[in-house]
């Protein structure tokens, strides 16, 4: 099978890669770099290009002639969409459309669309369902479910079949250390625990302790890439044997607070993390986990790697590396 891997550069789409190499398949990897690594692209062959260019699309298409398509190119730091909210629907939502639009002409019907709990905003049940009412809160959130609608829509015409695919917080590494979360601004929370237990960092600033959890930090539902991989495999063959589109979460089903991956991130690496408590975010929900019923019942999903000391022990060896420390 050849998949192609809009965004495969990056840090989810370049673990998936080498997912799909693992088993036999090809990824092609789609990118142009605005974020991505030309080092994590190392599992098949590389377009260089831009997912709001027809014509980048239509090289990658006519050299490579995919079965189906997975799509991880967006922008992705929150607070950059609140400041500049026409990039990021111009990139997201455009970008999406613009290959939507190319597969239609070539003919390629399977996608498989990454999408994110930040869709459902502040929700009003806990685990969250995939019932659960898209209230996004954010300009980032609203350009994914902006995506989901429109695949709602085109999907109709019987052209083409999609998995959106809600994962809650992406973490971890590849056990072996080769590939890891590299972003620049890094927003996410276990590598920047690690940076301020390494000390390449000030004060890890922890945003709210107040909050109505069991130890007053925020709860969130942290879900290893490896075990995403697992469930985008899943996905794409459910849809390549003709089954229906189809939206699910990608969680583990229970929640881990700030404060316990701090703990976790001091277990597994033996240094302390300083930090400093500000004021709650606006915006921040006190707790976001996945039911997972859905996902277990359509891809079989059942995380191996997903508890928070794997994910901070692989996600550590790989920074260890990368850092230099
Ligand atoms: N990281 C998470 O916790 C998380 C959670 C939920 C959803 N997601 C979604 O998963 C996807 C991947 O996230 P990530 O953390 O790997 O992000 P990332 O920034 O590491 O990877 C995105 C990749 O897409 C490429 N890209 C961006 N715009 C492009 C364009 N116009 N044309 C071609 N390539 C382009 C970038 O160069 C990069 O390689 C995103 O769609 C994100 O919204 C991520």
């Amino acid at each position: 099978m050849k998949v192609l891997v809009l965004g495969g550069a990056g840090y989810i789409g370049s673990h998936i890669c080498k997912a799909l190499a693992a088993r036999g398949d090809t990824p092609i990897v789609f990118d142009n770099f605005s974020a991505g690594h030309r080092d994590s692209v190392r599992w098949g062959p590389l377009v260089e290009g831009d997912i709001g260019n027809a014509a980048d699309l239509d090289t990658a298409f006519l050299e490579h002639a995919p079965d189906a398509v997975m799509h991880f190119a967006a922008s992705i730091e929150v607070g950059i969409g609140e400041r500049e909210p026409l990039a990021f629907w111009r990139n997201n939502v455009a970008g999406a459309l613009s290959v939507l639009d190319r597969m239609a002409k070539h003919g390629c019907e399977v996608f498989v669309f990454s999408s994110t709990c930040a869709v459902y905003g502040q929700p009003e049940h806990l685990p969250i369902t995939e019932a659960e009412t898209r209230k996004p809160h954010n300009v980032y959130g609203r350009t994914k479910l902006a995506v989901e609608q429109a695949l709602e829509d085109i999907s109709r015409s019987g052209k083409l079949r999609y998995a959106t695919l809600r994962y809650f917080n992406a973490a971890g590494a590849s056990p072996d250390a080769e590939i890891g979360e590299r972003h620049d601004p890094e927003t996410h929370l276990i590598p920047n625990v690690l940076k301020a237990a390494a000390g390449l960092s000030d004060e890890l600033q922890l945003f709210g302790d107040d909050y109505p959890t069991p130890d007053g930090s925020c709860v969130r539902d942290f879900i290893h890439v490896d075990d995403l991989a697992q469930g985008h495999l899943s996905a794409v063959d459910r849809l390549l044997a003709g089954e229906d589109s189809f939206c699910c979460n990608l969680g583990t089903g229970h929640g881990t607070s700030v404060q316990q991956v701090i703990s976790a991130v001091e277990r597994v690496t033996g240094l302390p993390v300083p930090r400093t408590v500000h004021p709650r975010r606006e915006g921040d929900a006190a707790e976001l986990y996945a039911d997972t019923s859905l996902s277990r019942e359509l891809l079989g999903f059942s995380p191996s790697r997903s508890d928070i000391d794997t994910i901070v022990e692989d996600a550590w060896r790989f920074h260890k590396k990368d850092w230099g420390v």
